[in-house]
Formats: structure tokens, C-alpha cells, sequence
């Protein structure tokens, strides 16, 4: 198979979560298949796809067969061994390339590279003993948040240092070792940007958008980001700086801080479809996820402009599906919900979306009511 790939090919997708999904609701209208491999059974991936692969990503009869059925692989998520992405890499084309995904699943790495590109970041040092942690936090100074390199997600794998006392307990808790510890940014806000580049280096990336957190897990995105010009236009052009250095073909979210000075710094990378690029979906002619199917497929990429400004809530855990009747009973939300059968708390279900007229995104203590979702019907 050549690129462009034709329609009626078939995308590998690694991963089963709700990004699958709608990635494949994307490579569908595209009139593309989508073969999903993941661990679970039901998953909100494999629910709209044209064919599972049920197995761990390891294992490597199942990654032939998922191979062999499959014209070019990309990912939801990225947490592959790198003898898996080695064993994908010799059968089919892999997009982004295995040394992406390589620096994005280590935060040394990740920051490393970052740094070496010339992007600056919080001030970090590895952290491999609790004597290591001692020194860095000398260094550092505190607060300062100490973080599993591998494998964390919605504030999993992290703590925050305010005492000497914490950094025993910390260094405890964390696992797996080694640790990273980055110096707290007592930030003004958090933003990120998604940018889909092409084989040939053509680069499409979304707006500026403004992200809040609660209990670590992404509420509310904002789009766009209500910062100073020159802010928003530091990110985009850290953002392509960083696709570029990547080498990228695919899709890359960049999560950033804005100090108190208005200074941008990296906080991580992400090289797949993003949470804080949803609102895209609604607000913009071609999502984050077209552009993501569009880049691996070989496929021209369209300008990743909005049609309308935005705001995104997410669904998260109990509390998040107890809104959904009143969602669907107001007008003008746009209602997204992932096919998850169990509400655990934390666990994301779904989102919704309110557009604006461009220039008219509510202000400061306007966006909860805006989204009428203050106190559930
Ligand atoms: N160095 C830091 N200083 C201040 N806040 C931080 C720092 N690192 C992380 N955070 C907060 O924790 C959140 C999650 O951290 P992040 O490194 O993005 O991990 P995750 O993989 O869980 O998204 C960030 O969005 C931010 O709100
Ligand atoms: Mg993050």
C-alpha cells in the first residue's frame, strides 16, 4: 500500500479509549476502516470500528495479526513496550515513528529533548534514590512536584513536595522508580496547542486553548485562551518548533504553563489526539481527529482554523453522568458520550461543548453558566 492511502484502507489503532473512538468516527467519514487493538473487551474504540484485536501489547502473535490486517498504524495510547513498537515498526508503516513515542513515555526523555530543542521547561533533575531526592530537593527548592518518569496520567504518578517530611513519604509512594522532580510553576494559567503534521512537513495547528483542572483531570478547556497575543503566539510557535524537532508525522498535543510573567514553559507532550483539543470536534471544520487520520493516511491537511469560539466540560466519573439528562435537555449543548458502562469516579464518560459566535467566549465567572451546568436540573 503507497500513500495517499486510498479509501476503504485500513487503520491501525492502537488503544481502545474514547480518542480511539472518535478517531475512528473521523477515519470512517474519510471512508476509511479502523482496526483497533487493545486489552479490553467492549472497548469505546472497538464499539464504532471495523475490527478488535483483543490482546496485550506485547504479545507478539497478536501484534502480527493486527499488523497484517492493517495498512499503516497509529496510536491512542501511547504506553507500548518498545520491543512492541520495534515488532509493529518491521511490518507496517508507524505513525508517529516508534522514537517518538519513545520520548513522550519518559519525562527524562521527554524533557531532555525538549531542553536540547531549545523549549524551556520547569526546572527538573532525576531522581533515582531517596538520597538523589534529598539533594534535588535542596536544589530545587519547595514546593516542587515529584513525578513517576513512566506511566502517568490525570495527575496519577505525582506528588506534590511542600515539606522536608514529604519527601520520604513521596519518594515511598511512587511507583515505578525512577522518579523526576520538576520545580513547582506557580503558573497563571495552563494552555495547549494540537498541531497535525504531514510526511512532507506541512504543519496545521489548532488555536491556543486554556485548560483548568480539578483533582488533576482536565474540567474545562477554553477556546481560545483568553491570554495576551503574544502568549498565545509563543505556544503556537513552541508547538511547531516542537513538531519539527520531532520529526512528527501525525498528531501532537503540547501541554504548557504560563508563569506569572507571561513566560511559556512546556510542561509535556503528548504525540496523539488530546482531551484539550475535543472542542474541536464541534468548533472547527475539520477536527483534531480528521487531521490526526488525514496526517498518518498521507492525506492533505486542511488549515486548523474555528469556525467558533468554545467551551468544553468534561464528563468525569458519577457526578459527570448525573449532568447528561439535563445536557441533552438544553438547547445548544453538544453532547459527546463514550460508550463506557462503568462510572467510576475519576473515570472520563464524556464531554459537552457550547459554541460562541467568534469574540463572544463568556468571561471570567460566565463560563459554568454558560454551560448551564451550575446545578444539575
Ligand atoms: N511542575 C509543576 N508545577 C505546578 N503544577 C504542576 C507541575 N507539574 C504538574 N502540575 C499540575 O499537575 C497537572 C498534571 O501534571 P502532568 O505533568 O501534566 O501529568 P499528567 O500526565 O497526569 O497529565 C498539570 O496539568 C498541572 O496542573
Ligand atoms: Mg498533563
Amino acid at each position: 500500500m503507497t500513500f495517499p492511502l486510498p479509501p476503504n484502507a485500513t487503520i491501525g489503532l492502537v488503544g481502545g479509549g474514547q480518542l480511539g473512538r472518535m478517531s475512528a468516527m473521523a477515519a470512517a467519514r474519510l471512508g476509511y476502516r479502523c482496526h483497533i487493538l487493545t486489552r479490553e473487551v467492549d472497548s469505546p474504540a472497538a464499539q464504532v470500528a471495523h475490527a478488535v484485536t483483543i490482546s496485550d501489547y506485547a504479545d507478539p502473535v497478536s501484534l502480527h495479526a493486527f499488523a497484517a490486517a492493517v495498512d499503516v498504524i497509529s496510536f491512542e495510547f501511547e504506553n507500548v513496550s518498545a520491543e512492541g513498537l520495534a515488532l509493529l515498526d518491521a511490518l507496517k508503516p508507524v505513525r508517529p515513528a516508534p522514537a517518538v513515542l519513545g520520548i513522550s513515555q519518559d519525562r527524562v526523555a521527554e524533557k531532555t529533548f525538549l531542553n536540547n530543542a531549545g523549549v524551556a521547561t520547569a526546572p527538573w533533575l532525576p531522581v533515582g534514590s531517596l538520597a538523589e531526592l534529598h539533594a534535588a530537593a535542596a536544589r530545587l527548592g519547595l514546593p516542587s512536584v515529584l513525578k513517576t518518569t513512566r506511566l502517568g496520567y490525570d495527575g496519577k504518578g505525582q506528588r506534590t513536595l511542600r515539606c522536608q517530611a514529604d519527601l520520604s513519604d513521596a519518594w515511598a509512594a511512587l511507583d515505578p522508580k525512577p522518579l523526576i522532580l520538576e520545580g513547582f510553576v506557580d503558573f497563571a494559567c495552563e494552555i495547549s496547542v494540537v498541531i497535525a503534521r504531514g510526511a512532507d512537513g506541512a504543519m496545521s495547528a489548532f488555536d491556543t486553548v486554556e485548560n483548568r483542572h480539578r483533582a488533576h483531570i482536565l474540567d474545562v478547556t477554553l477556546a481560545p485562551a483568553r491570554i495576551a497575543e503574544g502568549v498565545a503566539e509563543a505556544a503556537q510557535s513552541i508547538t511547531r518548533r516542537v513538531a519539527a524537532a520531532l520529526d512528527l508525522v501525525g498528531l501532537l498535543a503540547v501541554e504548557m504553563f504560563v508563569d506569572p510573567r507571561g513566560q511559556v514553559l512546556v510542561n509535556e507532550i503528548a504525540p496523539r489526539a488530546h482531551n484539550s483539543g475535543h472542542w474541536t470536534l464541534d468548533a472547527c471544520p475539520a477536527s483534531q481527529f480528521e487531521l490526526h487520520i488525514r496526517a498518518i493516511a498521507g492525506l492533505p491537511l486542511p488549515p486548523a482554523v474555528r469556525h467558533s469560539d468554545a467551551v468544553m466540560k468534561n464528563l468525569v466519573g458519577p457526578e459527570g453522568v448525573a449532568l447528561w439528562p439535563a445536557i441533552l435537555a438544553t438547547p445548544g449543548l453538544i453532547p459527546h458520550l463514550y460508550g463506557k458502562t462503568d462510572a467510576r469516579p475519576g473515570r472520563k464518560m464524556g464531554h459537552v461543548t457550547r459554541l460562541f459566535p467568534k469574540g463572544a467566549l463568556p468571561g471570567e465567572f460566565g463560563v459554568e453558566a454558560a454551560l448551564h451546568l451550575a446545578s444539575p436540573a
